[in-house]
């Protein structure tokens, strides 16, 4: 079966990388993919946030059965929906459920009404009253715009005037756009055995029955060395996570991951797909510090590569809701993956870099997010670069050999984290 994949960066590489591997699928397009998914896809430049265009293409394009959406924005605007009512079969929520992610406010209210542990938070949609709020409440206290926001709309005010200033970027100024109209404010969580806590990405496929965890994985989100800098779309990540034992397995199954697939079955909002869940190791136990409707970016690029089954296999189980039926294996050892950022960035860098790659060396692999091909030539094309993979026996081995690849690749304004896959770990 032919297949379209949806976005262009490292988490769809890899998902274009694994489908690649199974013998289900034909020829594989993605919309819009990038140079390094040009060599496994057709590459299609066509905008997946306009729906009847996407609609108009898949109907143009006959052999294609089957759509995997992978970002959260046309998930939260509903492409599942207008793919499904068109009769194409398609990985993803659709709208309905999307809102798990593209509504924070909706994502805590459920959790309250299901009693699913997260933070304790109020809903502002009133300035004067969210100002009033955090004038009478504990610090830090932490903002959040309810909408999408690039995975930047998240402020940790540890002083009063941090969290004036914060509410009135989210809601006046609208820093992050609409998404700001309306503010969770939400208790500050702390962890076990530091401050702040513990925290590990768990991905699952889920087809609203049945929900099966892939392996856990850690985030960097901040742009430098020792979580300091600006957030950032993520800067590297690692698996498995020492901390997350199976006890500590069955509690997120029992207390978080169940209870979620019911709350949205209750709600009437089904989901299938992938549920991510953001989770914080706290003094009271996992907490919920998010939820996300897909598959994580960069948490994806060391997950998938460690994935024995079928990935396609997976899918179109979901989709017929059978994910009962697979059994989803994963090979032993761990991976890391290192991002190679443009110079600047988050903030402002340039694009059309020439980049050089050369030999990885052993066991290490490349997923492209912002590059692009110019007279034939590999260049820079947005500020998450590249990411350099690499399996190992152990997360130590696995950072070393990924290291190793990531010094050899070559574009002016390079610039990475260098303590990838060392938190967490270093306590063995
Ligand atoms: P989010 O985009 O919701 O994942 O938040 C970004 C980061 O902010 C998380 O990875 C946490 O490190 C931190 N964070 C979010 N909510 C809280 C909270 N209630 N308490 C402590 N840290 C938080
Ligand atoms: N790595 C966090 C995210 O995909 O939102």
């Amino acid at each position: 079966m032919n297949v379209l994949v949806i976005g262009g960066g490292g988490r769809e590489h890899a998902v274009v990388a694994a489908l690649a591997k199974s013998p289900l699928v034909g020829k594989i397009y993605c919309m819009k993919g990038n140079a390094g998914i040009a060599e496994l896809a057709e590459c299609v430049d066509v905008d997946f946030m306009n729906s009847a265009a996407v609609c108009d293409w898949v109907a143009a394009h006959k052999d294609v059965g089957y759509v995997v959406v992978t970002p959260d924005d046309p998930l939260a605007a509903g492409l599942v929906d207008a793919l499904e009512a068109r009769g194409v079969r398609c990985f993803g929520p659709n709208k309905a459920a999307a809102q798990i992610e593209a509504s924070k406010s909706f994502a805590k209210q459920l959790m309250k009404k299901y009693g699913i542990p997260t933070a304790a938070y109020e809903v502002f949609d009133d300035y004067e009253k969210a100002l009033a709020y955090v004038r009478g409440g504990k610090f830090p206290v932490v903002l959040k715009a309810d909408g999408l926001a690039l995975g930047k709309g998240v402020l940790i005010c540890e002083t009063l005037a941090d969290a004036e200033a914060g509410l009135k970027q989210i809601m006046l100024d609208k820093a992050f756009g609409a998404a700001g109209s309306r503010v969770v404010v939400e208790e500050f969580l702390t962890g076990k055995e530091f401050t702040p806590g513990e925290e590990v990405s768990v991905l699952a496929f889920t087809d609203g029955k049945t929900i099966v965890p892939m392996i856990p994985s850690c985030d960097h989100k901040r742009a430098l060395d020792g979580d300091r800098g600006l957030n950032t779309g993520g800067m590297g990540t690692f698996t498995p996570c020492p901390f997350y034992t199976k006890d500590i397995a069955d509690e997120v199954m029992n207390k978080i991951m169940l209870p979620t697939v019911a709350a949205m079955n209750a709600e009437g909002r089904p989901f299938k797909g992938v549920l991510y869940f953001g989770l914080m190791r706290t003094k009271e136990g996992m907490k919920v510090v998010e939820y996300n409707s897909r598959f994580g970016d960069p948490e994806t690029q060391v997950v998938l590569p460690m994935l024995r089954t079928d990935l396609m296999e997976i899918f179109q189980a979901v989709t017929d809701g059978r994910l009962s039926e697979v059994n989803v294996e994963w090979e032993e050892g761990a991976c890391v993956c290192v991002v190679l950022a443009s110079g600047g960035y988050p903030q402002h860098y340039e694009k059309g870099k020439e980049i050089a790659i050369g030999d990885l060396g052993p066991d290490a692999f490349v997923y492209h997010a912002g590059t692009a091909r110019k007279d034939g030539k590999l260049v820079t094309a947005g500020g998450r670069v590249l990411n350099v993979c690499a399996k190992g026996r152990t997360v130590a081995e696995a950072r070393a050999k990924a290291y190793a690849a990531a010094e050899k690749i070559q574009f002016e304004g390079k610039q990475f984290r260098t303590d990838i896959g060392i938190k967490y770990n270093a306590k063995g």
